[in-house]
């Protein structure tokens, strides 16, 4: 059995183009063409990478549509991009420090040190699936985030400040099924680390979550239960969760966060009498597609290829796994494998832009733009230096790459997990070095789109199958 939920892309970061003139303010959707995948390339219409319709940013406020969440940016339409890899950055400096208090090797065992820093960075957290909370339901939509425990929704009375959001926002006054948590409740004291190190507080007697993220957003409130309806099959009552009232941040509308971390206040732990901590999603390629979160063993096809789960010392909470190499066209890079086990690797659905040591993303930099030489280079912008001036071109012919991990499972990065395009003449490699090989790596939402991604807990193993949605 597993309870399927539609996920949808929020920021449809990839695909969404921002245009500067003035009369043609506005975002635009283009989709990724794949030609025909010659021997070792892949053939993409550089048309394809043009505007195929513009947003109308009237009708585009709070529709399903790519342009859902610029109505509220607040540095406009066409920074949009760059602002995105700012905040991507913001998450990924934050996910270091959470490491930072550890010493630089992988220890495959569970850690026992709890992190003691600010939280992560929701950053551009792109995709939201829509849930059921409180008797009767309300539908929220929720930012899903593998690299978060604590689920939250804003709540209603905003005694701070609530920012805009699609729904209605959540009135637990409303609901005949909420509960407060008590501050002598010993619950309350887990969310020390399921909020990356943040004290509950008390207010009357009930239990205060507080969590913040690197980039100034944060949630605070009362610390509650709920039921939970994930499907009209799934519903789970004493959901614990965070009733924010204060609440800042580029949720860009959706209600809240839904946690999917490994800590015991994750959706997953809270739920796995019935799942196991077994879940698997696949991240669409556009905004025009649609892809999925399940939960349950029985959503995944058995293609699927698994490779171990890894704890890593100083972040419990997160995902681990082991990079073993990196081929380009087929060819394997010449990197020591000491360079991928030195601080290890995440897999996160929050950070859209993967991370590499800098010793291997300088091999994989050298290799693309080989494979690249015969276009003109382009605008190098923020973390990504390997840009290319594509606009005068019809079609592009580009490299493939594939990340292997360990128990030898290889996995085809699909074409619209290989560029980043700020516009024609500005498509990059969407993958970034970190300062120093001592950085944990972290494996982007960007490159899993259109893959089949599987999370078993139960079983300490992490699945990978292609064409997973499109
Ligand atoms: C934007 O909305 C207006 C009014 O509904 C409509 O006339 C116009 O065609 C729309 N533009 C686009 C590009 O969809
Ligand atoms: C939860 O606790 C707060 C603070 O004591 C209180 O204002 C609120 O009414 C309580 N909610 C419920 C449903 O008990
Ligand atoms: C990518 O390269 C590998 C290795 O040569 C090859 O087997 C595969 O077919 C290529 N994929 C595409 C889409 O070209």
């Amino acid at each position: 059995m597993a309870a399927t939920i539609p996920s949808t892309f929020l920021s449809a970061s990839l695909l969404l183009l921002c245009l500067l003139s003035a009369s043609r303010k506005g975002c635009v959707a283009f989709e990724q063409q794949e030609l025909a995948a010659e021997t070792h390339h892949h053939t993409l219409l550089v048309s394809s990478l043009l505007p195929s319709s513009v947003c109308n940013s009237s009708k585009a406020k709070y529709s399903h549509n790519p342009c859902f969440m610029t109505a509220d940016w607040p540095f406009g339409d066409c920074f949009y991009r760059q602002k995105v890899l700012l905040h991507d950055q913001a998450r990924v400096n934050s996910i270091h420090s959470r490491f930072a208090n550890t010493v630089n090797n992988v220890k495959e065992k569970a850690a026992t040190s709890i992190p003691a820093m600010s939280g992560s960075v929701i950053g551009s957290a792109s995709y939201i699936v829509t849930v059921g909370l409180g008797t009767p339901k309300k539908d929220l939509s929720l930012v899903f985030d593998t690299g978060s425990d604590l689920t939250w929704t804003q709540c209603q009375p905003c005694v701070g400040y609530c920012y805009q959001q699609k729904e209605p926002i959540f009135d637990p006054t409303q609901s005949k099924s909420y509960l407060n948590i008590s501050c002598s409740s010993s619950i309350c004291g887990s969310l020390y680390s399921a909020t990356g190190g943040n004290r509950p507080g008390c207010s009357s007697s009930t239990c205060v979550y507080k969590i913040g993220y690197g980039d100034k957003s944060f949630s605070v409130g009362f610390f509650g239960t709920e039921r939970l309806t994930l499907t009209s099959a799934d519903i789970f009552d004493n959901f614990l969760f965070g009733c924010g009232e204060n609440n800042q941040g580029l949720f860009r509308g959706a209600a809240g966060l839904l946690g999917l971390g490994r800590n015991e206040l994750s959706l997953p732990s809270q739920i796995a009498q019935k799942y196991n901590k077994v879940f698997s999603y696949c991240l669409p390629s556009s905004a025009r597609s649609t892809g999925y979160l399940s939960f349950g063993n029985s959503g995944f096809s058995n293609s699927v290829k698994f490779t171990p789960l890894v704890t890593l010392s100083g972040g419990p909470s997160f995902y681990g796994l082991g990079i073993t190499e990196i081929s380009v066209d087929g060819k394997r890079l010449s990197i020591s494998s000491s360079v991928f086990t030195t601080a290890g690797t995440i897999i996160d659905s929050g950070t859209d832009i993967t991370r590499l040591p800098p010793t291997a993303y300088s091999a994989l930099r050298t290799a693309f733009r080989q494979g690249m030489s015969k276009y003109p280079m382009g605008k190098q912008i923020q973390i990504l230096d390997t840009c290319y001036d594509l606009s005068s071109y019809n079609s592009v012919s580009i490299p493939n790459i594939s990340i292997s991990f360990s128990g030898g499972v290889e996995v085809e990065i699909a074409p619209a997990g290989i560029l980043y395009v700020i516009s024609p003449s500005q498509v990059c490699l969407a993958f970034a070095g970190n300062n120093d090989d001592s950085e944990v790596g972290i494996l982007g939402n960007v490159q899993q789109r259109t893959l089949q991604v599987v999370y078993d807990g139960a079983n300490g193993r992490l699945g990978f199958a292609a064409d997973g949605c499109s």
